[in-house]
């Protein structure tokens, strides 16, 4: 008998192994799966009663074995507080697995923390890490039998399908892209590469799988798809919130190619009956954010003495939340939102960057305060405006309000203290990003 969570044996049209692919073992045997080299040590298996192997991974060509049987030092999984997913066994895909994508990255990195303290269930997690992917957000899980980490490209279909095979998900979580506008007006290639075309081809095997189940597990899959309220293009000042309904109107590269992404996951809903649902949330912010963000940039300049670089009059406007209560909207859209719709997430929590970057500073000026009273606002540098730059995003959250009962926790009062906080609290983190690429985005960017 195969247990939940465990790899199943049963071959379908859509994870046959690909030519020139290695093939997998059967279930309680190793599958064995290419890993890039890793910066630390991975937990190497998620299932709560395998023996984690610690992949010290070392060289690109080798492979780390993945064992699936269940053994010794069981652990059992602690009281499910904060659940929202109530689905039988995970509800699809003859098991408790979810895949999430993208899931060493800010947002995809607390949702993956999130997700094991309160669903608790195992997590197969696809991240390629770009300079945006952090496996120290995951340093809390490296002995955790939940987690699974491989390294990888959600384009390489090979991956994907023997992914799919071997863990059998019930959910695919889409969080894998590249995010920052900025970069995305500096080179926008890697966007299309990795939002449109890897999007498609996760879609592609998403939908080969879907097709290839049957019974309660076809019904209960799901793919939730991650986006942006970024593809609705500028509000004016008086403009109403965009809705659901909002005609999509990009104006960056990095919008347009997250609107291209949700565009196809519709089409393969529509088309294909693939169980999609699309999230668009507003800009987030909290712990493990990279710090070429406004938010976290400012928190570090400051602390360094640095300039606090503000696009140009500093009014653009953004609605704000804090990323645990993105998190958990995400878990409500996949445990309760209807297949086939989209879900606008926000914190009613509109503000000017200029506001963003006072209060920040307000919190530094308490929290380590300067010599002689001078306050970190002094640092505030009025700078070339950013090249089409969105005057205004704010997002109507009724729908989810209304029909999942979603509502943030976190204030942004709340939620900025918090995030001031975990900042200073946590140098060695800042250490471990603000290297390498990091110095190099930085200079070119902002000429430092
Ligand atoms: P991030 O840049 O911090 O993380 C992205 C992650 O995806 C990284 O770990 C990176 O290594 C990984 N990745 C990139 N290309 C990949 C590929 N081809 N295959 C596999 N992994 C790959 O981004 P984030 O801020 O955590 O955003 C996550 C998602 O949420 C994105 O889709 C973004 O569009 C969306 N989103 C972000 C915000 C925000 O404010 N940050 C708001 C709304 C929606
Ligand atoms: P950002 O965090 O890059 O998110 P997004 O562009 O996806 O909204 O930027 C948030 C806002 O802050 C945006 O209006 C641009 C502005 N900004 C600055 O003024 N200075 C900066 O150094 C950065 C990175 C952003």
């Amino acid at each position: 008998m195969t247990p939940p969570g465990f790899a199943s044996t049963r071959q379908t049209g859509a994870s046959k192994p690909r030519a020139g692919g290695p093939s997998h073992g059967a279930v309680c045997a190793a599958v064995r799966i290419e890993v890039a080299r890793l910066p630390v040590p991975v937990a190497a298996s998620y299932h709560a009663g395998a023996a984690p192997i610690a992949g010290a991974v070392t060289d690109v060509a080798r492979t780390v074995p993945l064992v699936l049987a269940a053994g010794r030092g069981a652990k059992r999984l602690e009281a499910m507080n904060g659940r929202i997913i109530n689905r039988t066994n995970g509800g699809g895909g003859g098991g408790s697995v979810i895949l999430v994508t993208g899931g060493a990255g800010f947002i995809g990195s607390n949702f993956v923390l999130q997700w094991l303290a309160t669903e608790g269930t195992p997590v197969v997690n696809l991240d390629k890490l770009t300079y945006a992917g952090n496996l120290h957000n995951l340093a809390s899980l490296e002995a955790d039998p939940r987690h699974l980490f491989v390294r990888g490209d959600i384009g390489d279909r090979t991956l994907v399908a023997r992914l799919l095979d071997a863990h059998r998900p019930w959910a695919i979580v889409n969080f894998a892209a590249e995010s920052h506008v900025d970069r995305s007006i500096r080179g926008p290639e890697d966007f299309i590469q990795t939002n449109v075309v890897g999007t498609f081809h996760l879609l592609e095997e998403a939908r080969l799988y879907h097709a290839g189940l049957s019974g309660p597990a076809r019904a209960g899959f799901r793919f939730l798809h991650v986006s942006t309220d970024e593809v609705y293009g500028s509000l004016g000042a008086q403009d109403p919130a965009f809705t659901e309904t909002t005609p999509y109107a990009p104006n960056s590269p990095y919008s347009a190619s997250k609107a291209a992404s949700d565009h196809l996951v519709r089409a393969y809903h529509h088309t294909y009956g693939l169980p999609a649902l699309t999230t668009n949330c507003s800009n987030n912010y909290g712990p493990f954010q990279f710090p070429e963000k406004l938010i976290p940039l400012m928190i570090l300049n400051a602390l360094r003495g640095q300039a606090l670089p503000v696009y140009g009059d500093g009014l653009n406007v953004r609605d704000w939340l804090y990323v645990d209560d993105h998190c958990t909207a995400i878990r409500q859209v996949l445990g309760q939102g209807r297949v086939g719709e989209t879900y606008n997430i926000g914190g009613r929590n509109e503000m000017t960057n200029l506001e963003v970057v006072k209060t920040v500073c307000a919190l530094l000026d308490e929290a380590r305060p300067l010599a002689a009273g001078r306050s970190y606002a002094s640092l505030i540098q009025f700078v070339e405006d950013r090249a089409g730059h969105d005057r205004r995003y704010a997002i109507d959250a009724d729908k989810i309000e209304r029909e999942l009962g979603f509502r943030p926790a976190e204030s942004f009062e709340s939620g900025i203290r918090r995030t001031v906080a975990w900042y200073l609290d946590h140098p060695a983190w800042i250490e471990s990003v603000t290297s390498g690429e990091y110095v190099k985005w930085v200079a070119a960017h902002y000429g430092a």
